[in-house]
């Protein structure tokens, strides 16, 4: 898809009424233990949607569900207008979801170009074994590949040859590259599970401005992040999770600013009772811009012993 096809489907959006993304009371067990249980929300077509929430609080699950790498123990989500309860990942990525990964996930040893090469045969006729036997129909399709792979590197601004290996690329590029391969999918919705992890200042901004250029070219964006300032000023509307429930949703100043998240971040049902009673009425007077919420539970920065629940898997 060119970035003008892209312009022409966002005012299609506009027009649309139905939110492009709807989950209803989704939950999801493992074991014992609930990482979801009756989350719903909806993200509207256009919209950039941040979802945060502790260390453990389901967010990765979230995505995994919507991807079709989990399946859901109750509820079902709609997107663009089709319930899914069940559905397979490759299901999910031809109607049009695309994410990357908490951990960076791509093929190491195949070029920069060959990792977004991957991504555009969600939408090939040929497919990637077709384009392993590369019979005629599959020559022309992988020179139309080829060119649009090499334009998302431009895109997403990987200046290094097209050439170089993924795992030679800087860090920041290799989320950058992720993300390349995640909009070769052609995707009406990009989940980024905390794209800026890692990255410094610098390059949190210029993250900043490809994902709003990526917003005005028609895509919808899911982001978790941990870093506040990007998700407060990015984000249209945010949703928080802890302990695998929506806790707060609203616009950026509202939660920003909700008792409830401030309470989540810092690990306490109740503040009068709590040895962090004084960090926490210092953090509510500044909202949730003093707190680091890439730490776990407890205090903010998470460099004390905290009340995690859960890993960082994805
Ligand atoms: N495949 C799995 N098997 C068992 N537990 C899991 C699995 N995936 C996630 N969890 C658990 O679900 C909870 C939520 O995890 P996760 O979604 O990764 O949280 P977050 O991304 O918000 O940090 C955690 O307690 C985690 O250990
Ligand atoms: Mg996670």
């Amino acid at each position: 898809m060119t970035l003008r096809q892209a312009q022409g489907r966002q005012e299609v959006f506009n027009d649309s009424p139905s939110p492009l993304l709807q989950l209803t009371f989704i939950g999801k067990q493992f074991g014992g233990l609930s990482a979801l249980s009756d989350v719903s929300l909806h993200i509207r077509r256009g919209e950039i949607y941040g979802l945060i929430g502790p260390n453990g609080a389901g967010k990765t699950t979230l995505f995994n569900v919507i991807t079709g790498l989990y399946q859901p123990s109750a509820g079902e989500f709609q997107f663009n207008a089709t319930r899914y309860q069940t559905a397979k990942p490759h299901v999910l990525a031809r109607a049009g979801i695309a994410r990357t990964f908490q951990n960076i996930r791509l093929f190491a040893n195949l070029t920069a170009l060959e990792n977004v090469m991957i991504g555009c045969h969600v939408r090939t006729n040929a497919g990637v074994f077709g384009a392993l036997l590369r019979n005629l129909n599959t020559r022309v399709e992988e020179r139309a590949i080829t060119e649009r792979a090499r334009e998302l590197l431009r895109y997403v601004g990987i200046e290094k040859p097209a050439q170089t290996l993924a795992k030679h690329l800087s860090y920041g590029e290799q989320r950058r590259l992720e993300i390349a391969r995640a909009l070769a999918t052609d995707p009406l919705l990009l989940a980024l599970d905390e794209p800026a992890a890692g990255m410094n200042a610098t390059e949190t901004e210029s993250l900043k401005v490809l994902l709003q250029a990526i917003r005005s070219s028609g895509i919808t964006v899911l982001l978790i992040e941990h870093d506040v300032k990007l998700i407060m000023g990015l984000c249209d509307r945010v949703a928080v999770l802890d302990y695998g429930r929506k806790i707060a949703e609203g616009v950026p100043d509202e939660v920003r600013n909700d008792s409830a998240v401030i309470a989540a971040y810092l690990g306490q049902e109740t503040p009068s009772s709590s040895p962090h009673n004084k960090v926490r009425q210092s953090v509510s007077s500044q909202g949730l811009d003093g707190i680091d919420t890439g730490g776990g539970r407890g205090v903010p920065g998470g460099s004390a012993a905290t009340l995690t629940h859960g890993g960082g898997n994805d």
